[in-house]
């Protein structure tokens, strides 16, 4: 049975000037979650936007809140983000101090009725994820430096997700597998093959015509 793969628009490609527009049209044209890239210029060399933003979306769609915390001290900003509505919150593993707080996070996020996702950069050696991944809804698999969109997409993300498509499938556990950065039609094709179930996409999407046929090259 094909599995399905999800379509996750990165809004920091949007245009902030009609951003409701833009997230009706992503909506209708088929994506099933909005990818929101929070950046606080100090995890990360740039600075995106918080939870103001996310408060006055929430309720105007039906994707899923897809929130991607690129920030250090993620533990202090969990519950404000799932407060203004992140169904899930994608933390970094890089922000954490060690192990134990990598658990207690991925804990709060429980407690607080939302989905938990972890993240890790390029350089980060994906068997880090291992000790976590029982207890992960989601795991986030960056395709480029974090801080910015429009980069090119780095290959070795590859042998990330198919270790991470071997464990998940293995131990036959409930997390999903995101790729994030540089994607379009030819680089989702490669993450495809190696088990990735939802793509993120913010410059390949947003201001482009033709969308809707973006997202059903992509979701092929
Ligand atoms: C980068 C963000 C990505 C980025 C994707 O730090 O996490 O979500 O916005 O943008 P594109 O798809 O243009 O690479
Ligand atoms: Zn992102």
């Amino acid at each position: 049975m094909m599995k399905k793969i999800l379509v996750a628009p990165s809004i920091l490609a949007a245009d902030f000037n009609k951003l409701a527009e833009e997230i009706q049209l992503v909506e209708s044209s088929g994506a099933d979650s909005l990818h929101f890239d929070v950046m606080d210029g100090h995890f990360v060399n740039n600075i995106s936007f918080g939870v103001p933003v996310l408060k006055s979306i929430k309720g105007t769609h039906h994707m899923v809140n897809d929130v991607h915390i690129m920030i250090s001290e993620p533990h202090k900003y969990a519950e404000k983000f799932i407060q203004a509505g992140a169904d899930i919150l994608t933390f970094h593993y890089e922000a954490c101090q060690d192990d134990h707080e990598v658990h207690e996070i991925i804990h709060l996020i429980h407690q607080l009725g939302a989905r938990a996702g972890l993240s890790i950069k390029p350089n980060t050696d994906v068997k880090v994820v291992e000790p976590f991944i029982n207890h992960l809804d989601l795991v986030l698999v960056m395709s480029v430096e974090p801080g910015f969109g429009g980069q090119e997409f780095m290959t070795s993300a590859l042998d990330k997700i198919s270790y991470l498509r071997n464990i998940i499938d293995e131990r036959k556990l409930n997390c999903f597998i995101e790729v994030d950065g540089g994607i379009n039609n030819e680089t989702a094709t490669l993450c495809k093959k190696a088990g990735v179930d939802i793509l993120v996409a913010g410059s390949y999407l947003f201001g482009h015509e033709d969308i809707k046929e973006r997202i059903n090259l992509l979701k092929e």
